[in-house]
């Protein structure tokens, strides 16, 4: 066997996955190393996941070969890459929550002794792997369910060592964890490079990238498009690779002026809310900032009626209106977009159209006298797909195989098809790479150019300032401040949204 780099723990040569419609990888020869963290990044429906499976043994590739530890490997299916020793973390993870953490670590493998499970074998085993990596805080016999999602992210990846893993692919691995557990898996990473572990890091935060790789693979349209030592790539470098033009100042307000209340909520109170109150204008883009756990999905959720509330009102034009459903708030003109996709937003195994046409359909559009009416349905779809810039082949393609940005930006149809008056979007740029959120936020500035009223709500610091008009910030299930023009900093946001009393409630 002749590999092309001598160090390289695994290499793929001309890699190329092809499915109805898509090259999803074109040609990419990609070489990582032992104890090396090699990012990978791209734009939406670059090939990164596809690349991911590829390595994985989820797909056998069209054409193309991979080679790992010195040989050619030929993987049917995932057991065989992982008991090679390479082992893929998904942004879904996939413990089994009742068990504990042992349990899961040696998931279908527990030591046994005669016809009984050695507990005590299996107890030391794991704290062995978890000491190894960095990870000692973490109690074995701790049940998964009862963990934040960042430890349970790090039971993943214990697991993925308990099979000897050389080679460790992170797929987004930050998208669900707040900065401390992000801080926390660096320095697990950092320890596993030290265990001679290579890491393929795919990731859009460019941050990220700068921080924990030491070399970065830039893929556009399934092609490689550059590699780079991160020491001698910027930001601006990445994303004009990424995207093939120079993008600068992504962030956008656009030119609209708030006129009357439409939206407002008052003392809104429930298990997690504690009286909050609210207003939204016409012609107005309003940014809720808070950690997970704040507040901030279930303040939009009970304004539409999709959580009960024990107290408060919400005021639609000026009138309460009873909102019991979502539904109810589609025929108010209110619409919400969740931030998660794949449990409360998209049907997986469905195609793009009728993914974007559920709700309306739901309220009664495209339909006669109780028939659907196919055509229009089709041509409304097809019509916001290509408004959203989807890519796609066609948009009968099972949602399921898009891209994660792209699943997104369906997302963002099938709640605009609607054509609201109000929009509330959680986490409307999550996965989506840097081009596609330049058109999301013109798209929201749009939206209040229009007369529309937004409202957003983001983990991500820059586009709240950059975007909104008006900021909320939530900490702990209330409003702590209310900053409009130059009072939106980051560090007032950042102040306002960890601030939590002795009592450990927050205050203003
Ligand atoms: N199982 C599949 N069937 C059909 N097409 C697919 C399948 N999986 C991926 N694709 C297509 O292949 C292309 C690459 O997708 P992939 O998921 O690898 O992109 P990505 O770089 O991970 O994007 P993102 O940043 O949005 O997650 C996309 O056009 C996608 O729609
Ligand atoms: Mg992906």
């Amino acid at each position: 066997m002749e590999t092309m780099n001598p160090k390289a723990i695994l290499e793929t040569r001309n890699l190329t996955k092809v499915f109805p419609g898509v090259i999803a990888l074109d040609d990419v020869s990609l070489s990582l190393n032992a104890g090396e963290v090699l990012g990978l990044v791209g734009e939406n429906g670059a090939g990164k996941s596809t690349l991911m499976k590829l390595l994985s043994g989820v797909y056998a590739p069209t054409r193309g070969e991979i080679y790992f530890s010195g040989r050619k490997a030929q993987f049917r299916n995932p057991k065989d890459a992982l008991d090679a020793g390479i082992s893929i973390v998904y942004q879904e993870l996939n413990l089994i929550p009742h068990l504990s953490v042992a349990e899961n670590v040696f998931i279908n493998r527990l030591p046994r002794r005669g016809a009984f499970v050695d507990w005590a074998k299996l107890y030391r085993d794991t704290r062995s792997i978890l000491s190894d990596s960095g990870m000692d805080g973490i109690d074995p016999k701790a049940i998964v369910a009862d963990l934040p999602i960042g430890v349970k992210q790090s039971v993943e990846i214990a697991k993925a060592l308990s099979y000897k893993a050389k080679v460790l692919l992170l797929d987004e691995p930050t998208s669900s964890l707040t900065g401390p557990e992000i801080e926390n898996l660096f320095s697990v990473i950092r320890r596993l490079r030290e265990m001679g572990i290579g890491i393929i890091y795919v990731s859009h935060h460019l941050d990220e990238i700068f921080q924990v790789t030491q070399r970065v693979h830039v893929l556009r349209d399934g092609k490689t498009v550059v590699v780079v030592p991160t020491v001698e790539a910027d930001e601006e470098f990445l994303v004009s690779k990424m995207v093939g033009r120079d993008i600068k100042n992504i962030y956008y307000k656009g030119q609209h002026t708030p006129q009357e209340v439409v939206l407002q909520a008052e003392g809104l109170s429930d298990n997690l809310l504690k009286n909050v109150s609210f207003k939204l204008r016409k012609s107005e883009v309003v940014g809720v900032y808070g950690l997970l756990g704040s507040g901030r999905t279930e303040l939009l959720k009970a304004m539409v009626g999709a959580r009960p509330l024990k107290k408060g009102t919400v005021k639609v034009r000026g009138k309460v209106a009873k909102l019991r459903h979502p539904l109810d708030a589609i025929k108010t003109g209110i619409v919400y977009s969740s931030e998660d996709r794949k449990g409360e937003n998209l049907f997986f195994g469905n195609p793009i159209w009728k993914n974007i046409t559920y709700l309306a359909i739901q309220v009664g559009r495209f339909t006669k006298n109780g028939f659907t009416l196919p055509r229009q349905e089709r041509r409304a779809a097809a019509d916001f797909a290509a408004k959203l810039n989807v890519k796609a082949p066609s948009i009968d393609v099972d949602v399921y195989n898009l891209s994660g940005g792209n699943q997104q930006k369906v997302c963002l149809a099938k709640a605009l098809i609607e054509d609201p008056e109000i929009v509330l979007l959680d986490e409307p740029t999550r996965g989506i790479d840097v081009g596609a959120k330049l058109e999301i936020y013109r798209l929201i500035a749009d939206l209040a150019a229009e007369g529309r009223a937004v409202v957003f709500v983001s983990s991500e610091l820059p586009e709240v300032i950059g975007c909104a008009d008006r900021v909320y910030t939530m900490s702990e299930g209330r409003i702590t401040a209310e900053l409009t023009g130059d009072e939106i900093t980051e560090e007032n946001v950042l102040k306002y949204c960890l601030q939590v009393d002795a009592a450990g409630e927050a205050t203003t």
